[in-house]
C-alpha cells in the first residue's frame, strides 16, 4: 500500500504528540501522584509530622508571649523555668540491655549547647542511663536545672580534676569525673554496656544499638580524628589486626574516646580496671587495664566500615560581654537573657577580646 508523504507526516505529527503527553502525564503523577493522594491537613497542623506534644507546648508558648505581651513587666525566669526542655521521653523496652553512658563535663560558654545536643541524642535511645560528671568545683546551676528538667534517666556526678594537674600544659582532661561515674557503674550496675561519651562528639544513633551487645569490649571508627580524618582498628575477614590512627605513640590500643564501648558485666570481673591520669594514654591505659587482647575486639559499625561516631568540636567562645542598663534593655528579655550568658568564674570579657570583636565588624 502506497502512503503519500503528507500521510506519513501527520502520523509521525500525532505520535509525537501522543508520546509527548504521556510522558508529560506520567511524569506529573510521579512528581504530585503522592501529593494528591494525602488527605487535607487539618487547619492547625503542618505537613511536617509534628508530635502531638510538641503542638501542645508550642500553644502554651504562644500563650505566654501574648500574656507577657499584655503585661510586660511580668517578665521572671520562673516561667521559663517551668518549660520542660525535652519533648518526647526516655523509652523502657523490657529486654533491652541498658547504656550506661559516661559524659565528662566542664563549665564553660559552651557547656550547655554541647548538653543540649548530646540530650536530644539520647533521647533517641531506649534504656539509657546517662551519667553526667561534671568537673566543677561546685555544680553549675544551668547543667543541673537542665538534667532536672529532662525526662532522661540521668545521674549528675561531679569530680575536680587534682590540682596538681590543673598547673600543667597538657591536661588529663575528663579522667577524675570519668573515674567518678565508672565507680557509679560498678557500685549500681550489674547488666549493659559502659561508654565514654564526651560532650564534644556527634552521634548517629545505630551505634548504640550495635554496642548495645558488647560482650567485652566493642571497638568502631570515630571521625575528625587528627589529620587521618578517622582512627578506627582494621579489620581484615572479621577480625581486629592492627589500628588506623594518627598518633600510635607505642600505644597498644591506639583509639579515640569514643570509639569503643565494655560490657558491665565484664568490667565487673576486673576490679583494678581503671584509667590512667595521662595525658594522650587515657584510653590505652583503660583498654589494657581491662586484660583483653585484639581477639577479644568485636569490631562493630559492620566490620568498621561505617563512621557513626566523629569528634564534632566545638569553637571556643569567650565570655560574654554584660548587657548593658539602661532603659532600652531594662524592662526587657535581655533581663532575662542575661542570666542565661556565660559568664567566666575570673572575671568577664577582657578588653583583648572586646578589640578582636571590634575589628571582625570593620573587615
Ligand atoms: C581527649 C580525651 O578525651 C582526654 O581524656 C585527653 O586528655 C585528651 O584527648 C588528650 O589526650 O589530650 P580532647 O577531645 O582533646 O580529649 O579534650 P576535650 O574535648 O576538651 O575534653 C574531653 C572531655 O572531658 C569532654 O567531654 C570535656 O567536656 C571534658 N573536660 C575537658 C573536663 O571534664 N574537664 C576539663 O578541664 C576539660
Ligand atoms: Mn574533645
Amino acid at each position: 500500500m502506497n502512503k503519500s508523504p503528507r500521510m506519513i507526516r501527520f502520523k509521525s505529527r500525532v505520535l509525537g504528540v501522543m508520546v509527548v503527553s504521556v510522558a508529560a502525564t506520567t511524569l506529573l503523577l510521579l512528581l504530585f501522584g503522592s501529593t494528591l493522594r494525602l488527605p487535607p491537613a487539618p487547619a492547625n497542623m503542618s505537613f511536617l509530622r509534628v508530635p502531638l506534644r510538641a503542638l501542645n507546648d508550642f500553644q502554651q508558648q504562644q500563650q505566654r508571649q501574648q500574656q507577657q505581651q499584655q503585661h510586660p513587666n511580668a517578665f521572671s525566669s520562673s516561667a521559663n523555668a517551668q518549660e520542660s526542655c525535652t519533648s518526647g521521653g526516655a523509652q523502657r523496652v523490657e529486654g533491652l540491655p541498658p547504656l550506661y553512658i559516661i559524659t565528662p563535663t566542664y563549665p564553660r560558654a559552651e557547656q550547655i549547647p554541647e548538653i543540649t545536643r548530646t540530650a536530644q541524642t539520647l533521647l533517641n535511645v531506649a534504656n539509657v542511663v546517662w551519667l553526667v560528671s561534671e568537673d566543677a568545683p561546685a555544680p553549675t546551676p544551668a547543667l543541673t536545672s537542665y538534667l532536672n528538667e529532662s525526662s532522661l534517666n540521668t545521674v549528675y556526678l561531679r569530680a575536680q580534676m587534682p590540682a596538681k594537674y590543673m598547673k600543667a600544659k597538657n591536661k588529663p582532661r575528663g579522667v577524675a569525673n570519668r573515674l567518678a561515674g565508672l565507680n557509679w557503674v560498678r557500685a549500681n550496675a550489674k547488666e549493659g554496656v559502659l561508654y565514654f561519651a564526651d560532650d564534644d562528639n556527634t552521634y548517629d544513633l545505630r551505634i548504640f544499638e550495635q554496642m548495645r551487645w558488647t560482650k567485652k569490649v566493642s571497638m568502631f571508627p570515630v571521625g575528625l580524628v587528627t589529620k587521618l580524618g578517622v582512627s578506627t582498628p582494621i579489620v581484615r575477614l572479621g577480625k581486629v589486626v592492627g589500628f588506623y590512627d594518627g598518633w600510635i605513640a607505642n600505644r597498644k590500643f591506639p583509639v579515640d574516646m569514643a570509639g569503643f564501648a565494655v560490657s558491665v558485666p565484664f568490667l565487673l570481673t576486673r576490679p583494678n580496671a581503671t584509667m590512667p591520669f595521662t595525658v594522650g594514654y587515657e584510653e590505652d591505659g583503660f583498654i589494657k587495664s581491662l586484660g583483653i587482647t585484639s581477639a577479644d575486639i568485636e569490631p562493630l559499625a559492620f566490620n568498621c566500615t561505617k563512621i557513626w561516631v566523629w569528634h564534632t568540636q566545638t569553637k571556643k567562645n569567650t565570655a560574654a560581654v554584660p548587657i548593658a542598663q539602661n532603659n532600652i534593655t531594662m524592662g526587657t528579655n535581655l533581663d532575662v537573657i542575661k542570666g542565661l550568658l556565660w559568664k567566666d568564674p575570673k572575671g568577664t570579657a577582657t578588653t583583648t577580646t572586646k578589640k578582636k570583636e571590634t575589628k571582625k565588624k570593620k573587615s
